[in-house]
């Protein structure tokens, strides 16, 4: 029965014509939660709804037997673990959102799930042949932090130059001039939020989770004290706040650590459709959930306020950017396209994909929307920070994970180890850490982020055992 699900998944595979995608990398919001200002926050019936919608809009584009745009060698109706690789922080939100978009990306199988055991009998899965997709989880620094946090983008993540960058908007002249104009249409707002917000709190500095409390009970209150002052100008100008905020906190043109969290995107994104081409699509799905203010630190970076100011807005719940590989050469189990007949295509969609139209935009200022895959890597490798040294030397950091990159005093083949034994470790834990950074180094980006996540691995079998063997010996396994 397994054999018969193997089949039907091979004979779907389509003969190839004409442009082929060669992989995806998408990066996506979570869906309709309840407001940031009463925690704990929770997703709704309309946020899995949402995301469902999503993941069965893509599984229609890339997956689906009667798909235009089939990805190549992905298995279409039985998920094969090892093609894909779907992460989310440590966020309820955004795990349960991974959840319910690959429920519509590889809906249960039914009988497509039976195997037959020694005794002949038959096993289908549990309902109705459910699927069993693993998000491996990209830990936040603070335990269980909300990822929408600014706190994620820039204190979790503890990047110490963006988080000073960031801090420097709310003494610029901009920031308070905005704090002052507005000081009336909050507080005039009160008998609205005075559950929740104190006159002091009523101001500017609270633009987005004002906004995200009024804009939670537009959609799930059915009585909202005082809603005859909320008309739709006093709605979408209490948008445009909460744009004009969270859009200076996550991008600044002339200080663009700020946009840290775009940089370690790009550097992911990149990392994962190169890993899709040199492994020739053996793991050509890449799916990330995550923070609105990721999308705005790599759209600041990615030049794409220049397309439309548009992209200096909150995306809406549910919101994805998709990036394809596509290729006008035949691709086969025996022959697949140099990296050189590779291009890359960047689409967005705000809210809903299939609600709403995915449409292809422009990066970095260029005017194609299709870039040969050299131009596009090298205009992300322009802000991508992709390893732990590169990381800590832009946010500054030389202590924690960051000691062994700080810079050297004296000559010594393993700074990593010494600097470590400074602090009163014995030389053999020493040893293991340094093989730890060491390997680190190599396994590159996916490592930094564990790293900074306080060394939670979840997917290496490897690392974890040396992750296991250094938290035995007493160190502290949490950033
Ligand atoms: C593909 O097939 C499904 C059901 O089999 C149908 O709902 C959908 O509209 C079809 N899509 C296209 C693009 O033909
Ligand atoms: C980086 O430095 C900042 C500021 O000193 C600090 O708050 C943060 O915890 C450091 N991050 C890491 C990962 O060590
Ligand atoms: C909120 O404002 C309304 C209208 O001004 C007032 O009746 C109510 O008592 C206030 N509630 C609180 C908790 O201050
Ligand atoms: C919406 O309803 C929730 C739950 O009843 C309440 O806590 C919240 O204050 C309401 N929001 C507004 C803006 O009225
Ligand atoms: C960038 O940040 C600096 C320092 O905070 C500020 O003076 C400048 O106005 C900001 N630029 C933009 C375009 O926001
Ligand atoms: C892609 O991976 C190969 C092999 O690891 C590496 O040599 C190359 O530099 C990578 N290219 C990019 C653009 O990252
Ligand atoms: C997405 O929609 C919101 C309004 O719901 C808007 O503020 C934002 O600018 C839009 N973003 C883009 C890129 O269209
Ligand atoms: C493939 O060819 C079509 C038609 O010439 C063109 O529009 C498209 O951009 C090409 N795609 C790639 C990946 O080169």
């Amino acid at each position: 029965m397994q054999l018969k699900g193997l089949l039907v998944s091979l004979a779907s595979l389509p003969l190839i014509k004409g442009e082929t995608v060669l992989g995806v990398y998408i990066f996506h919001r979570h869906g309709d939660r309840t407001p940031k200002s009463h925690p704990p926050v929770s997703m709704t019936a309309l946020g899995a709804t949402q995301v469902f919608d999503s993941g069965n809009y893509y599984r229609s584009r890339y997956l689906a037997s009667n798909s235009s745009t089939p990805i190549f060698g992905l298995s279409r109706d039985i998920a094969v673990t090892d093609q894909m690789d779907v992460t989310s922080p440590v966020d309820t939100v955004l795990q349960n959102s991974a959840q319910a978009f690959l429920q519509g990306l590889y809906p249960p199988v039914g009988s497509l799930s039976e195997q037959r055991l020694a005794d002949d009998y038959s096993v289908e899965a549990p309902l109705g042949g459910y699927q069993y997709i693993p998000v491996n989880s990209v830990s936040t620094a603070s335990s269980n932090a909300n990822s929408e946090n600014n706190e994620w983008l820039q204190g979790g993540s503890g990047c110490g130059n963006a988080i000073a960058s960031s801090n420097s908007y709310f003494a610029s002249n901009e920031y308070h001039e905005a704090l002052e104009d507005t000081r009336s249409f909050y507080s005039d707002l009160l008998p609205v939020i005075n559950g929740t917000f104190s006159h002091e709190e009523a101001n500017f500095k609270n633009a987005y989770i004002i906004f995200d409390l009024i804009n939670v009970a537009t959609i799930h209150n059915t009585s909202i004290p005082s809603s005859d002052l909320l008309t739709d100008d006093t709605l979408r100008r209490l948008q445009v706040l909460a744009n004009i905020h969270q859009w200076n906190l996550a991008y600044n043109s002339t200080d663009t650590i700020r946009a840290v969290a775009g940089s370690v995107l790009a550097a992911q994104i990149v990392q994962h459709l190169n890993d899709t081409l040199t492994g020739q699509s053996a793991t050509p799905l890449g799916v990330q959930f995550g923070a609105y203010a990721s999308f705005m630190s790599f759209f600041g970076l990615a030049q794409l306020q220049a397309v439309s100011p548009d992209f200096m807005g909150i995306v809406d719940y549910a919101s994805s950017m998709v990036f394809e590989l596509v290729t006008n050469t035949t691709a086969s189990e025996s022959t697949y396209p140099s990296p050189d007949d590779v291009s890359v295509r960047f689409l967005f969609v705000n809210g809903t994909a299939g609600e709403n139209p995915l449409t292809a935009y422009p990066l970095f200022g260029q005017s194609e929307i299709t870039l040969p895959w050299a131009t596009f890597a090298s205009e992300m490798s322009k802000f991508a920070l992709g390893d732990t040294a590169a990381w800590c030397t832009a946010c500054g950091n030389t202590t924690g994970v960051c000691a062994s990159f700080a810079p050297k005093s004296s000559g010594g083949d393993d700074t990593g180890a010494a600097s470590i034994s400074d602090k009163g470790i014995s030389t053999p834990v020493a040893g293991v850490i340094g093989a730890l950074v060491t390997l680190m180094t190599v396994l590159g980006l996916q490592a930094l982020v564990y790293a900074l996540s306080g060394l939670r691995l979840v997917k290496k079998s490897t690392l974890l055992n040396a992750n296991s063997a250094a938290s035995g010996a007493g160190i502290e396994s949490k950033a």
